[in-house]
């Protein structure tokens, strides 16, 4: 009889816009695959095909008005979707799940940026996700002038969390780092506005300390 596959690891990267969660998320996956690992990558709001959709109601500029409930809603409508279609087959199967924003931003979007309550987004989380919490979340942290600075500069039209003032992104910056040093042992803070070759080699260090931690025995 073979020996039950031994669940993978879940990491998700959060942060404001224009942090560099994308430009990493790779890179880690990357690296994490050099040790021989299996791994996938996949972001939120969306990752599964249900939730892909909900993601361009939540992100369309048309959508200004959006209640902030419903949005509060649909970001875990989106996410059900995600943990029932991609994360939890993956993490079954023995799959590492390198997530592109996760729990924490709606915490910090939701929660910070909006000025929701979060014992409904407690309740949500425990409601879509039962136990499940990441394993470790990478806070990629930076000045949100910078953050929204990089964001402009790149191709395309600004979605409508990046047309959000800078109060807002500061409220929603804090709301991660208050997160961060209240659970210091799932968190890790990145300083994001380092130059991009300095992050880059601190996920690469990064991902071979998690060969000793997090999958440690494996
Ligand atoms: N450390 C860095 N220094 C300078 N530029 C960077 C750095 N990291 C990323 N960038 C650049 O900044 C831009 C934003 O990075 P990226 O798309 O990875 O951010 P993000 O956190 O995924 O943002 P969003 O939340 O909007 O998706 C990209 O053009 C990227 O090349
Ligand atoms: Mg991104």
């Amino acid at each position: 009889m073979s020996a039950p596959t031994e669940a993978g690891r879940f990491i998700t990267l959060e942060g404001i816009e224009g942090a560099g969660k994308s430009t990493q998320v790779e890179r880690l996956a990357g690296a994490l695959r050099a040790q021989g690992r299996r791994v996938i990558t996949t972001r939120e709001p969306g990752g599964a095909p249900i939730a892909e959709h909900i993601r361009e109601l939540l992100l369309d500029p048309e959508h200004g008005a959006m209640c902030e409930s419903a949005e509060l809603l649909l970001m875990f409508a989106a996410r059900a979707e995600h943990l029932d279609k991609t994360i939890r087959p993956a993490l079954e199967a023995g799959v590492w799940v390198i997530c592109d924003r996760f729990t924490d931003a709606t915490y910090a979007y939701q929660g910070g940026g909006r000025g929701l309550d979060v014992a409904p987004i407690a309740t949500l989380e425990r409601l879509v996700q039962g136990a499940l919490r990441p394993d470790l979340t990478l806070v990629f942290d930076l000045p949100p002038a910078q953050g929204l600075a990089r964001a402009r500069a790149r191709a395309g039209a600004a979605d409508r969390f990046e047309r959000e003032t800078l109060r807002f992104f500061e409220a929603v910056r804090s709301v991660y780092l208050t997160r961060a040093a209240t659970m210091p042992e799932r968190y890790r803070v990145i300083d994001a506005a380092a130059p991009l070759a300095s992050v880059s080699a601190e996920i690469e260090r990064l991902a071979v300390e998690l060969h000793e931690t997090l999958g440690a025995g494996r």
